[in-house]
């Protein structure tokens, strides 16, 4: 490694809110680097339920003021623990990138008083999270890319760049509460967008039917059937249509949105399972060859995310888009800590004024150097 090693923390929590996730990394002037260990913090059940609340529009202005702050002490405890579990001292990490917690997500217009603006809401406040652990913190990266016209999403892109380069044609799948690709190609700038549902809608039809978190493992849905109607039912969904730029979150795929779902679900609640399972699969391979194939050949897809572990969903994958599947693994790096590792990566940029974001990713003008720093 280059004379300029960072030793790094990112945080991340997706759309699932399962989780914190927390990766320490070195990282060089290169965007070298080595992913030194992966420490993840579940979000106890009550802040949980109540961060889903805010995400479904069903909490009040005051729990969203009060969750920003209770989210950054959880964060800043996932980092703190990392630390400790490797032996390590606060003094030893030169900063952490926090992504936040995504509450809400608004990626098109919307106009008040002939004001228009997207926008986007990450909480887990900045400032406790440095005052907390004493380390340099950057985050609210999304806001500056929305800020230059952008969807603000997807960011990852940027990280996938670095880590696979190009030497083959990939469709880098993250599978977390949303699915989202990001397309690396010696035929095409690289772009990307979101897919659609990947774990959420199944994660949801669990708790209510089975009232069990996730399906581990796919089991669940092993023991289903495909219900091709109520699937063909599931596609009628215009956001499958959209051609990319695209991003989407528990706005759309939220709890109102799955007990619609339900109502309509075969009496077999296996089958439910087994169906929102194939939409997520469809859905991903139906976005290849509908928005990628025109543009470039694919010759292998990588999994990441929580979704990696859902067997059924990754042969559901491999068996609608006959191609090569992999795992983030098997580049060594965990499926789980890629997109914490991904935001190390942002924040390493924001300190060296270097822009990190991808235009054609998320539709901005132009680039720009994301990330807000609060200093230890
Ligand atoms: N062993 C497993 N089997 C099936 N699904 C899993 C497993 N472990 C995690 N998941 C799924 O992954 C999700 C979390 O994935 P993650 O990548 O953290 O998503 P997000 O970025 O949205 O938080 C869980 O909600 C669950 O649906
Ligand atoms: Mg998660």
């Amino acid at each position: 490694m280059n004379k300029n090693t960072k030793t790094a923390i990112g945080l991340m929590s997706g759309t699932s809110m399962d989780a914190i996730d927390a990766a320490l990394v070195r990282i060089d002037d290169d965007f070298n680097f080595e992913f030194i260990k992966g420490h993840s913090l579940k979000y106890p059940s009550e802040v949980r339920q109540k961060l889903l609340e805010i995400a479904n529009n069903k909490a009040t202005t005051s729990d969203i003021c009060f969750m920003d702050f209770v989210c950054a002490k959880l964060f800043a405890r996932c980092a703190l623990e990392l630390i400790t579990k490797n032996g390590l001292q606060a003094g030893d990490i030169d900063y952490i990138a926090s992504h936040g917690q995504t509450v809400f997500h608004i990626p098109e217009d919307k106009t008040i008083s002939n004001i228009t603006a997207k926008s986007t809401l990450q909480i887990a406040n900045i400032s406790t999270i440095s005052e907390l652990t004493g380390i340099t913190t950057i985050g609210d990266f999304r806001s500056k890319d929305i800020a230059a016209g952008g969807q603000g999403a997807p960011l990852v892109p940027f990280a996938d760049e670095l880590i696979f380069k190009k030497d083959k044609n990939r469709a880098i799948q993250n599978i977390g509460g949303i699915g989202n690709v990001t397309v690396l190609s010696k035929d095409c700038e690289t772009f990307a967008f979101d897919t659609g549902p990947g774990n959420m809608l199944i994660d949801g039809a669990v708790k209510k039917l089975f009232d069990l978190p996730f399906d581990k493992d796919g089991q669940i849905a092993a023991k289903g059937k495909i219900d091709e109607k109520f699937l063909n039912e599931l596609l009628d969904e215009d956001y499958y249509k959209k051609f990319p730029p695209k991003t989407t979150g528990r706005e759309l795929f939220n709890d109102d949105y799955l007990m619609r779902v339900l109502q309509k679900a075969p009496e077999n609640k296996y089958d439910t399972i087994a169906t929102l399972t194939a939409l997520s699969a469809g859905t991903i391979v139906d976005s290849y060859k509908n928005f990628v194939l025109p543009k470039t050949t694919i010759d292998e897809i990588v999994i990441g995310g929580g979704g990696a572990y859902n067997k059924t969903l990754i042969n559901l994958i491999k068996d609608y888009s006959k191609l090569p599947v992999k795992t983030h693994a098997d580049f060594k790096i965990d499926d789980k800590f890629k997109e914490a590792i991904a935001f190390a990566m942002l924040g390493f940029c924001t300190l060296n004024h270097t822009p990190n974001n991808l235009p054609a990713c998320t539709g901005a003008s132009k680039r720009v150097i994301m990330g807000v720093v609060s200093y230890s």
